[in-house]
């Protein structure tokens, strides 16, 4: 039984019917480029293969109705609603939030829905699972409507649009733009200024792999905002609109006129750009084992410099980087908790990958969730 085969089944239980439309969307992981997107930086992110699916179809007039794999009630609302959901429904707002922008964008939307969504992509883990699902939800929700196909761009800004507007997370364009751009082997490069996107192969015999730490500061959304803040506050300090257009050497030679918090922040943000430029370089050069430890680099200067890493996240970087077959490994995505993403050659293997899970387990007295990933394609519609 296929994938999209059994959720049209999960459908038929829950709304009597099956799906008109299902569309699906990618994890991503951040490869490098922490907080630079929002900054006018670089960042390079990848697809993985775990996904949220969404089916939907036609409803009863005057509803939305919503339900999950993790659900058993379905969620009715009235159509057309733009009240922000709470507590177990906030999930909710992710659909709402993209219904919502369709018609800023112009875009048509579906008068009424029934919506079911399925995920293999754990949540909470810095992988972007909200992305995935205002994505999917965007092309679902679009192909129901009778809308032609959108392109990459408009679907990534919508879903984006929806974030920072209605979700209300002043994100940038990294997760959506990667989601919606991602290709199956290759890296995405995204000039955030821009934004422009791009492909950039990902060299064989690489490996990538997530160890998630299973812990998320319960301030995220806040801790994530007050980063933020704090770039705007050092940018306008130093006269700029986007740190990320200052040089690493423009900054240095200004760096002593800030306060010491906001210095940090914005020697990460511009040391940070200059590094994914790095990256693209040694990627294009084959070598390997310096984009490892400009990897490896980015952590030590979320850890030390922008403050958003965790002593998991720390432990898990310090253990997989004493391996020998580890190029690499840095947290992945806005941080305060998640995962750290570890670049590896082939030699390492499940067996390495229990053995640092058993130290982490021994230290925290939890085990981290191991997750071996293939580079997967963006966001598309399984049906037609
Ligand atoms: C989260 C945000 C992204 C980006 C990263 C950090 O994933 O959604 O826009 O800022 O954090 O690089």
């Amino acid at each position: 039984m296929t994938q999209a085969t059994r959720i049209a089944s999960h459908f038929q239980q829950f709304f009597g019917r099956p799906p008109t439309v299902i569309a699906r969307a990618p994890g991503r992981v951040e490869f490098i480029g922490n907080h630079t997107d929002y900054n006018g930086g670089s960042v390079l992110g990848a697809g993985i293969d775990r996904h949220v699916w969404v089916a939907v179809s036609r409803g009863l007039p005057g509803q939305f109705r919503f339900c999950s794999d993790q659900q058993s009630e379905v969620q009715s609302l009235p159509a057309g609603t733009s009240v922000k959901q709470t507590g177990a429904l906030s999930w909710l707002n992710y659909p709402l939030g993209v219904w919502l922008g369709l018609e800023k964008f112009g875009l048509p939307q579906p008068a009424d829905f029934d919506l079911l969504v399925y995920s293999d992509l754990p949540a909470g883990a810095g992988l972007s699972s909200s992305a995935a699902l205002e994505l999917a939800t965007g092309l679902a929700f679009l192909k129901l409507a009778g809308a032609e196909t959108i392109s990459p761009q408009t679907l990534a800004e919508l879903g984006r649009h929806a974030e920072n507007n209605f979700v209300g997370v002043p994100c940038g364009v990294l997760d959506q733009g990667t989601i919606a751009f991602a290709r199956r082997d290759h890296l995405v490069h995204i000039d955030c200024s821009g934004p422009v996107f791009s492909a950039t192969p990902m060299p064989a015999g690489l490996r990538l792999w997530v160890f998630n730490s299973l812990t998320k500061h319960a301030l995220i959304d806040g801790m994530y905002a007050q980063r933020h803040a704090e770039c705007q506050q050092a940018a306008q300090a130093l006269g700029v609109n986007l740190l990320a257009t200052l040089t690493p050497a423009e900054f240095h030679a200004r760096r002593a006129a800030l306060p010491e918090v906001l210095a940090k922040r914005a020697e990460h943000i511009i040391e940070e750009h200059a590094r994914v430029g790095k990256v693209v370089c040694a990627l294009a050069a084959g070598n390997s084992a310096e984009v490892g430890s400009l990897l490896t680099a980015s952590h030590r200067s979320s850890q030390h410099l922008f403050g958003n890493s965790t002593p998991e996240l720390d432990f898990l970087v310090d253990r997989l980087t004493a391996i020998p077959g580890v190029l690499g490994a840095r947290l992945t995505g806005g941080g305060f908790g998640g995962a750290v993403l570890a670049l590896t050659g082939t030699e390492f293997n499940d067996a390495a990958a229990q053995a640092v899970a058993r130290a982490y387990t021994e230290k925290f007295g939890r085990a981290p969730g191991i997750l071996p990933l293939q580079v997967a394609d963006g966001a598309q519609l399984l049906t037609s």
